[in-house]
């Protein structure tokens, strides 16, 4: 079994300084205030009765993901996880958003976000017939700015190779999944790597962990140890973590279904401030010996409890101490420092291109691999010049 205790011994050791790579990036703080989201209410719905013409999936979502700050989003299933990294992230392409969503201050605007943000998918795709190397060096070449040369650009893949502990797999083809190339669990850390090329500052992860067994579950984990200790926000959605994993986490936002907050703050030590926290609630049971913190929060914050206890864990949130706190540190986070610029991009993206260029200009690329429901075949033809023939970085396959 892999040594997940490892965790905490390398945040140690790599606290003191964090981890530098070849390519600086600005640290992000993102803040988000009073964030909502409702999309137009299903036919289904309406047919069975509910009135109103929006649904309401997120409800006042106040909270701040810090540099260095590895945040888990936990709750049931249906809960909001996913919608609320998405609204984070500004992946919806449908729906209403409301309220504030800030990075390093600013109003986050997606064009320039889009830039210094990675998501990374839940089942991403990627291409069967290309080596680890080149996936990496493919998403580095369409996403890192074209000033940046290509000997930096390539000792900036090798540092991700490292740290992300792909070394010894590069030249390993990705392969289908379930049939050949790559297991889940290494498909998940070439899922971070080619977001972590483009040199992100934010990282999003929709549950990293999920389906794999507690080994595999452990080495991701310790991959994403390793990004959040170069000094970048990571967010990630997380599912029926082992204490280890649970634990390896620094700050916990916690829903309950309807898409509301129930905890907004610091795991503690051995989980302590959240065990504190729920057991400090009138009729919640205690956690017993070596119980798994995050299944006794899961069980203890339930609709069931809830009905049985009579009480809203939401309305006892929003009465906390912890929820004044947070409000003023989104408070004081979302004054943009003065050191930090807005960020303003030339050369405008030229969506006439799309499909009519084999050349692809890198921005438009850019914002093309963000696309999740736009797949990547339309770029096969492209890719293949470049990896084969435009490419002599990637010499001869072995
Ligand atoms: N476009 C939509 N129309 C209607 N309902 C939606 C839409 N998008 C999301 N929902 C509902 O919003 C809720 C939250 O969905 P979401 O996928 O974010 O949950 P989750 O916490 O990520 O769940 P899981 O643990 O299963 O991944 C679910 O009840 C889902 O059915
Ligand atoms: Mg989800």
């Amino acid at each position: 079994m892999e040594d997940v205790s490892s965790f905490s011994h390398s945040r140690k050791k790599e606290e003191s300084s964090k981890v530098k790579m070849v390519l600086p990036f600005d640290p992000s703080t993102l803040t988000f205030q009073n964030v909502q989201y409702y999309v137009d209410t299903p036919q289904e719905m309406r047919k069975e009765g509910y009135v109103q013409r929006k649904l309401q999936i997120l409800s006042d979502i106040t909270g701040a993901a810090k540099p260095g700050v590895l945040t888990a989003l936990m709750g049931p299933s249906g809960a909001g996880k996913t919608t609320l990294l998405d609204v984070l992230a500004g992946r919806k392409t449908i729906g209403y958003i409301e309220g504030e969503i800030r990075a390093n201050g600013y109003p986050k605007v997606q064009e320039t976000f889009a830039r210094i943000s990675g998501y990374c998918e839940q089942n991403d795709i990627h291409s069967p017939q290309i080596t680890v190397k080149e996936s990496l060096i493919f998403s580095a070449w369409m996403r890192l700015p074209a000033c940046i040369d290509s000997k930096t650009k390539t000792k900036f893949v090798q540092e991700v190779i490292e740290t992300i502990e792909l070394d010894g797999m590069e030249d390993a083809l990705v392969g289908t999944p379930g049939l050949s190339g790559l297991s889940t669990e290494q498909r998940k850390r070439l899922t971070i790597a080619v977001e972590l090329v483009a040199n992100p500052s934010i990282i999003f992860m929709d549950e990293p962990t999920t389906s794999l067994d507690a080994r595999a579950a452990a080495i991701v984990m310790r991959a994403v140890k390793n990004v959040v200790d170069t000094g970048r926000t990571i967010v990630c959605t997380i599912h029926q973590p082992s204490i280890d994993i649970f634990e390896a986490f620094d700050e916990l936002i916690y829903l309950k279904n309807g898409g509301s907050l129930i905890y907004c703050g610091p795991l503690g030590q051995n989980s302590s401030k959240v065990i504190e926290y729920f057991e400090n609630i009138p009729g919640v049971t205690k956690i017993k010996d070596n119980c798994n913190p995050a299944t006794w929060m899961l069980e203890a914050t339930s609709s069931s409890v809830e009905s049985e206890l009579g009480i809203d864990f939401s309305e006892i949130y929003k009465s906390s101490a912890l929820y004044e706190n947070n409000k003023e540190l989104v408070r004081q986070l979302s004054n943009p420092p003065s050191r930090f610029q807005r960020c303003v991009f030339s050369n405008p993206i030229c969506p006439k291109l799309l499909g009519t260029d084999q050349k692809l200009p890198m921005e438009t690329a850019f914002i093309l691999l963000e696309k999740s429901f736009i797949q990547l075949d339309a770029f096969r033809v492209h890719y293949c010049n470049f990896v084969d023939s435009r490419h002599p970085l990637l010499g001869p396959r072995k």
